[in-house]
């Protein structure tokens, strides 16, 4: 069964609701979730029926020329994620709570979750962390605010991680699936696992009853999220559990190229460009 966006009491439009990703779970109905950072992206991947899009941190080295994550600010953030909401209809706007704004404790995060309710108007946040961020979670929850984990490789923390590498393997498996269990018993709606040996994924979406979201993660989870940059062979360097569905970058540069050969050819403007 398709997802659909329902309707309020009043008869309204609704977006994805996190009720309807959760009977999703029960359906063992798997869907997809992509990144967005602007209107027009988000207003295709809305117009495919992706039912989650995701304003991620990763705008920082996929939007905004950044290295990582890491520098990316809550203003940055808030003007991308009211462009994406604007940009959808049905979609859910989930957005990434930028590294430094939720760490230090309950109070930094209701205050974040408040602005990118009120000034993006998204329908839910996520932000990076395990039981350490219990609290922030639920005080986030307790306003009314849906929160989505991540957990497994969180970018937020690759310097204290050592890299990119990938996380829970062995005896560590036993961390993340804690971590799993206390996001759960704090309520978020969902988590992403990123980066983790496919059956530790598998054992965490088998015990837990919210959507577990895998990015690098197998496909033994519920659902699948991916940087839409990856998805189009846009991004150089991507990492290897991205598959590109589309040359992205040698389409535009063609474009491009024919179009500045037009230019220089004479061609463009053409008769149907020019008025008089
Ligand atoms: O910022 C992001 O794009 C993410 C996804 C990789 C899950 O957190």
């Amino acid at each position: 069964m398709a997802l659909i966006a329902g309707v309020d009491r009043k008869g309204l439009h609704m977006r994805v609701t996190t009720s309807e990703l959760n009977l999703r779970k029960k359906r063992g109905e798997k869907w997809a979730m992509l990144t967005a950072y602007d209107s027009m992206i988000a207003n295709i991947l809305d117009s495919a029926g992706i039912p989650v899009l995701l304003v991620g941190d990763s705008a920082g080295n996929n939007f905004l020329g950044e290295e990582n994550t890491i520098p990316v600010t809550v203003d940055e953030l808030i003007a991308l994620s009211r462009a994406v909401v604007r940009g959808s209809s049905n979609a859910m706007v989930v957005a990434d709570f930028p590294f430094g704004s939720y760490e230090s404790g309950p109070e930094a995060a209701l205050a974040t979750g408040i602005r990118f309710f009120k000034e993006a108007k998204v329908q839910a946040v996520k932000l990076e962390g395990g039981s350490k961020v219990v609290p922030q979670i639920q005080t986030l929850i307790a306003a009314g605010i849906p929160v989505m984990g991540h957990l497994g490789l969180t970018p937020q923390s690759v310097h204290a991680l050592g890299g990119f590498k990938v996380q829970g393997r062995g005896d560590d498996g036993e961390r993340i699936k804690a971590d799993a269990r206390a996001l759960a018993a704090a309520g978020v709606f969902a988590i992403v696992l990123e980066l983790v040996p496919e059956e530790l994924a598998a054992e965490i979406a088998a015990e837990l009853s919210i959507p577990i979201i895998g990015i690098g993660a197998g496909k033994l989870v519920d659902a699948q999220v991916l940087v839409w940059t990856d998805l189009m062979g846009l991004t150089v360097g991507a990492p290897k559990f991205a598959k590109s569905y589309l040359d992205g970058r040698a389409l535009i540069a063609d474009a491009a190229k024919r179009w500045a050969d037009d230019v220089r050819d004479g061609a463009f403007p053409g008769p149907e460009q020019t008025f008089h």
